[in-house]
């Protein structure tokens, strides 16, 4: 009798601490849940203070035939040639460092006797007489474009990227950073 009473017992025992082991798992489970949701959760913010991609940037009668705007602000190039209207980021196509706008990228490389560089807008070529074309320079790794966008000397693989130009209801010019188009596209005025 003793015997049958302790195996009761013992079986009591062990399906209690089962019961408990169960317990624990199931919270341990519920917990590790709770950290990949909020794991997953950080990697999306509650609110992006990132400025909207569109943009009014005026009349076109303000941007001259041969002209070039630097929108610094946003990071953003206004050219205007006898086709028409065109925009692009001013991001660096290598690693996306922002390029300064220079009245001169070409002396020096004309000194070393380097040819072949035109202003785009202008059709003007550096010469030793006549060295300095206008163009962006890329502080970070020295990358230099001409005032069209297109790459010409440093890291930079490929021209900077055209972005949709449009004219809004209201007449002003209207620009999407993200919407890009290629380097011919123009807006007519
Ligand atoms: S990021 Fe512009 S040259 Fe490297």
């Amino acid at each position: 009798m003793v015997g049958l009473r302790r195996l009761a017992e013992d079986s009591r025992e062990i399906s209690r601490r089962s019961f408990f082991a169960i317990l624990g798992w199931l919270a341990f489970l519920a917990a590790s849940l709770a950290a990949c949701v909020e794991a997953v959760r950080f990697g999306y913010p509650n609110a992006t203070y990132e400025e909207p991609s569109l943009f009014k940037a005026g009349l076109a009668s303000e941007y001259g035939v041969g002209s070039t705007t630097v929108l610094i602000d946003k990071r953003v190039v206004i050219n205007r040639d006898p086709d028409g209207i065109y925009a692009f980021n001013l991001i660096c196509t290598h690693l996306g460092c922002t390029p300064r706008y220079f009245t001169d990228v070409t002396s020096d490389l004309v000194a070393k006797g380097i040819g072949g560089l035109r202003d785009p807008l202008t059709g003007q070529s550096a010469s030793p007489a006549n060295p300095a074309v206008q163009g962006f320079k890329c502080p970070c790794h020295g990358s230099r474009y001409f005032r069209d966008s297109v790459n010409f000397y440093g890291p930079a693989p490929r021209p900077m990227d055209h972005i949709q130009v449009q004219k809004g209801r209201d007449g002003h010019l209207l620009l999407d950073r993200h919407s890009f188009v290629d380097l011919t596209t123009r807006l007519k005025v």
